[in-house]
């Protein structure tokens, strides 16, 4: 059972999570419009990956009986600059995501809802891994520099990425 508070917080966190596909889907078309249909593929896997982390909390919240509240979801930007520009814009939002999360654990400890606690592991370990994929593919960008030839190599490496098990 979930009280009012943690009910509340887990809703606004459905919305931050449905903005992030909503980001990531303008990073899409962006990257389509400046033609790198790698990165826009790999956009399109990460808004699967935030519509999934949207209905794991939809789903627990029904499931701990409580009332799933959707909120309107923000306009995302159009324009994300060079792609360098565009991944460090998405390793920042991924930061506050993952404050985010943390903010969200420590009110399920002081609300002592040790299932809340249990379920937001999960998070805990997903936002590790979409900071180090930040990371990985900034590290790429800074190589690439100005190198137009291997722009095109590493947006067809991000083509190949797989959709979320
Ligand atoms: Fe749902 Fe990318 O954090």
């Amino acid at each position: 059972m979930l009280n009012e508070r943690m009910e509340e917080a887990l809703n606004e966190q459905i919305n931050k999570e449905m903005y992030s596909s909503y980001l990531y889907l303008a990073m899409s078309a962006y990257s389509s419009s400046i033609g790198l249909p790698g990165f826009a593929h790999w956009f399109r896997v990460q808004v699967e990956e935030e519509n999934i982390h949207a209905m794991k909390l939809f789903d627990y919240i029904n499931n701990q009986g409580g009332r799933v509240k959707l909120k309107e979801i923000k306009e995302p930007p159009m324009e994300f600059g060079t792609p360098r520009s565009m991944f460090q814009q998405t390793l920042k939002h991924e930061q506050f995501v993952t404050r985010l999360i943390h903010e969200l654990v420590d009110l399920a400890r002081a609300e002592k809802d040790d299932n809340t606690v249990s379920f937001l592991q999960w998070y805990v370990d997903e936002q590790v891994e979409e900071e180090e994929n930040d990371n990985e593919i900034i590290a790429k960008l800074i190589d690439v520099d100005d190198n137009k030839d291997a722009l095109s190599e590493l947006d067809a490496k991000l083509a190949k990425r797989l959709p979320p098990k």
